[in-house]
């Protein structure tokens, strides 16, 4: 077993901070390839990518403004300002996307599980290399018109943004404890 890959799985975090530069284009297709290769009932890969980089996230942060509105026409002008700003706190988004197909044996939630372990290794893929990010999702990730304006098909939604970036040296500390192993492992049957 090699110990320090095994810490870094026990000690992975995410950052909150991002700052210039972005992973480069060779480090964002190795952790794609990392994301692939998930388990993935049916090897039915469900999931692809956008890329925000750059004027991109200003266009982004005008769709999350527009839906704000359409969601709420009463939307102040800070909280229409702050959509406008969400994408920015990164140098890269990635949309993750879980592309849904009908299955015999594999129902909607396995592919978005699936795509969700690939968004998660693609975020070990990008910690691995040096830099940091954090997966969020918020109404951002539910709104019909955001989905549209990012041109997803009907049997597509997002399931997260991973904001990406280098970690800013502001980033603070946190407590990486986890729950006692006793308390949430049990041998079965119970004795
Ligand atoms: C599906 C999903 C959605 C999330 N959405 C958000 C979010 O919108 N905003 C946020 O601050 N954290 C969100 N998180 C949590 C962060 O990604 C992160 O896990 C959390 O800040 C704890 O940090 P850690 O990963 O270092 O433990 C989400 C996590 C998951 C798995």
């Amino acid at each position: 077993m090699s110990e320090a890959l095994i810490r870094f799985l026990q000690n992975r975090k995410s950052v909150i901070r991002l700052e210039p530069p972005a992973p480069p284009e060779t480090v964002i297709q190795e952790a794609y390839q990392a994301a692939m290769r998930v388990p993935d009932h049916a090897q039915l890969k469900p999931a692809r990518w956008l890329l925000i980089q750059g004027d991109g996230r200003e266009a982004l942060g005008q769709l999350y403004a527009k839906a704000l509105l359409r969601r709420s026409a009463e939307a102040t002008e800070a909280a229409l300002e702050r959509s406008t700003q969400m994408p920015l706190r990164s140098p890269l988004l990635i949309v993750v996307i879980a592309c849904v197909s009908e299955h015999p044996k594999v129902p909607p939630s396995e592919q978005i599980l699936s795509a969700g372990c690939g968004a998660y290794a693609a975020l070990l893929a990008f910690e691995a290399a040096g830099f940091g990010g954090i997966w969020r999702t918020g109404d951002v990730a539910y709104d019909p018109l955001i989905a549209e304006g990012l041109g997803l098909e009907d049997n597509e939604q997002i399931i997260g943004y991973l904001y990406i970036g280098t970690p800013s040296e502001s980033e603070k500390q946190r407590d990486l404890s986890v729950p006692d192993f006793e308390d949430r492992v049990k041998h079965w049957p119970l004795t």
